[in-house]
């Protein structure tokens, strides 16, 4: 549906295919540091959706002329600037879908978690926000370290009264995109019909693609298995090598966040057969947040997807219990930054 509008005047000679296809835009979307890097092609990507009726671009700076330029699009959605803490409230008023990419991105030699200290007090602002202004949307969080943000967020929503699990995401669906691209490569497969599973943090060795669950089945050698696996876990660091200096991904980001916006709008619209892999809180381990596939409804979670920590490899399953530590690390450093009288 999101690439429909990019032959607006195909779809106008296909009109009286398209009426009762085409979805009634109705959807308010912000995206919040949306003059960064990810910020600018997500906002670009998420235009083209059919069921966006307003897109509210937010930042602290320049974010005037990249709505300016995005407004001229001819898709549906009305696009609007806002600039600025003073600007933040009218920004997030009545908006379904939150999107945050605000925030600094890594540079060669740095972890995520060396993020931590600028991106962590972002995030909070940024949600407390939310908090006071649209407690009941989606949040999607990108900035990093998503192990840590996410559990931030849910700490500053718990502290504002409003927060509820099923609506709270850290975006790791970029994870995904890369298991997928990856093994259709490696194993001569039609990208569209390859999915795989991952499922933990995201960082370093607490992404886990369970290649096992990989549909369509397909066998893999011990050495493939820790050839993909190693290259999943470090491809955000692929990237920002190669950019040298200049960042971290935005371009496959934004391709992969504006994927996890559409799927949770259909969601929002009734459709029943959303499923995407996210970092949320979670039950199916001793872990208060897991990323794990669910399904998506309209009021968020509908359903965990318990099947895929079932029946793993004994690679998988060593490699689970190893990611665990640092995870609960991550967690419990996000949840004591909220603790610190501010
Ligand atoms: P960038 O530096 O290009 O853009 C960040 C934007 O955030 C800038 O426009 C900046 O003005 C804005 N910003 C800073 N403070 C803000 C505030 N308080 N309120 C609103 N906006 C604010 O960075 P880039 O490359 O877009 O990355 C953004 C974040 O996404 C980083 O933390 C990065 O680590 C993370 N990331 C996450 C991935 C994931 O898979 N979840 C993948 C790649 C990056």
């Amino acid at each position: 549906a999101l690439w429909r509008h990019l032959a607006p005047s195909a779809q106008r000679v296909n009109q009286n295919v398209y009426k009762n296809l085409q979805p009634q835009a109705s959807y308010k979307v912000a995206v919040l540091g949306a003059a960064g890097g990810i910020g600018q092609p997500l906002s670009l990507l998420i235009k083209m959706s059919p069921l966006i009726s307003t897109l509210n671009l937010y930042d602290i700076a320049n974010v005037k002329g990249v709505a300016a330029d995005i407004s001229h699009c001819n898709t549906p959605s009305k696009v609007q600037a806002f600039t600025g803490p003073s600007e933040l409230a009218n920004a997030l008023k009545d908006v379904d879908v939150v999107v945050i990419p605000a925030g600094v991105p890594r540079k060669p030699g740095m972890t995520r978690d060396d993020l931590f200290n600028i991106n962590a007090g972002i995030v909070k602002t940024l949600v407390e926000a939310v908090a006071d202004n649209c407690p009941d949307a989606f949040i999607h969080i990108i900035s990093n370290p998503v192990n840590s943000t996410v559990p931030i967020a849910a700490e500053v929503l718990k502290q504002k009264g409003v927060f509820d699990p099923k609506k709270l995401f850290g975006v790791t669906t970029l994870d995904v995109v890369r298991a997928n691209t990856f093994v259709a490569e490696k194993k001569n497969l039609k990208l569209i019909d390859v999915d795989v599973p991952v499922v933990g943090g995201h960082a370093g060795i607490t992404i886990l693609p369970l290649l096992s669950k990989t549909q369509p089945s397909v066998s893999f050698t011990d050495e493939e298995v820790q050839a993909l696996t190693v290259r999943i876990q470090n491809a955000g660091t692929e990237v920002v090598e190669a950019k040298a200096g200049a960042g971290s991904a935005t371009l496959s980001m934004a391709y992969a966040a504006a994927r996890f916006v559409e799927s949770s709008l259909r969601a929002l619209d009734g459709d029943s057969d959303v499923y995407e892999c996210t970092f949320v809180q979670s039950d199916l381990t001793e872990l208060p947040f897991f990323a794990s596939r669910v399904k998506l409804g309209r009021k968020g979670i509908e359903a965990f997807v318990t099947s895929d920590l079932q029946g793993l490899t004994e690679y998988e399953e060593k490699a689970l219990e190893a990611l665990k530590p640092e995870l609960k690390a991550s967690i419990e450093k996000g949840i004591a930054f909220t603790q610190k009288p501010s």
